[in-house]
């Protein structure tokens, strides 16, 4: 039985959107902001991506870039989303925040002024909240250079201009402990039948009112859960390394997977082990539920 309620996509088998396309999908108050527009059309040759998931009533949007080397931004910029993202490889410099690399995350509050530029390259998961608890719509606002680091919305030294989870310039993944399962499950739950004995975490962003939260899942090989289940919340996951088995699907490292709230969907496995990127929208929790089969 295959996944009945989650939407399931294959980065692997989705075309790239070069920029140019991309332009075509922004809201307009991101468009139309963009910098000067005989340079636009140059640089954004340089960005191509694929959409793992658009919310147009949000603006929340998740995809999968690829910045060639050489790419750099326009101008300068903030955005009344929160913006996200986790490298997968090469190198990116965020003026005002950081350098980041291979296995780095970012969180940026609303507001907070920016520009990305990379001589290597960068694959990266970018993310925007879109209009949530977390922040406003995805827009764009030219700025000036000399205002990186600064915040365009709020003053930076009013405590609300770190949002919701603070102003994470550079979470370096890899230099995180990865937390046991039964340990991270006393902030979360009730997890019963989610094999926390082959889980483990590394936290990368948290709401702590809400629990909503970016992190890496780690599966040990043999994980498995108990039975069928659903969370209370709204799951993204992307597989980054390893493979899962769930339903009648094998889920290899590409596979973006969007699971709404309170679906059940048949339990998950991994016999060789699996690291995993998941966005939930609060606590993490799983109830276990009878199999529709059974
Ligand atoms: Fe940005």
């Amino acid at each position: 039985m295959g996944l009945q309620h989650a939407t399931v996509v294959d980065t692997h088998r989705l075309p790239w959107e070069s920029g140019l396309d991309y332009l075509r999908t922004l809201a307009p108050a991101f468009r139309d902001n963009l910098g000067p527009a005989d340079q636009v059309e140059a640089n954004f040759a340089k960005y191509r991506q694929k959409n793992l998931y658009l919310d147009p009533n949000s603006t929340r949007r998740l995809d999968w870039v690829q910045l060639e080397p050489g790419y750099s931004d326009l101008t300068h910029c903030c955005h009344d989303s929160v913006e996200e993202g986790f490298l997968l490889g090469g190198e990116v410099a965020l003026d005002g925040e950081a350098h980041l690399q291979a296995a780095d995350y970012f969180w940026r509050p609303p507001g907070w002024i920016h520009h990305a530029r990379t001589e290597q390259g960068v694959e990266l998961l970018l993310g925007f909240e879109g209009k949530s608890n977390e922040s406003g719509p995805v827009s764009r606002h030219v700025c000036e250079a000399q205002q990186a680091g600064r915040n365009h919305l709020i003053s930076h030294t009013d405590e609300s201009s770190l949002g919701t989870r603070g102003r994470l310039c550079k979470v370096s993944s890899s230099g995180l402990v990865w937390q046991p399962g039964h340990a991270y499950a006393r902030s979360e739950g009730p997890l019963a039948g989610f094999d926390l004995p082959n889980l483990s975490v590394r936290p990368l962003s948290r709401n702590p009112h809400t629990g909503q939260q970016t992190v890496l899942l780690r599966l040990s090989p043999g994980y498995r859960q108990h039975s069928h289940g659903a969370h209370s919340v709204w799951w993204q996951m992307v597989v980054l390394s390893g493979s899962l088995e769930w339903g009648d699907e094998v889920m290899g490292p590409g596979v973006f997977v969007h699971r709404p709230a309170h679906t059940t969907e048949p339990p998950m496995a991994s016999a060789s082990g699996a690291v995993i990127y998941a966005k939930l929208d609060g606590w993490m929790d799983f109830v276990p539920q009878a199999s529709p089969l059974t």
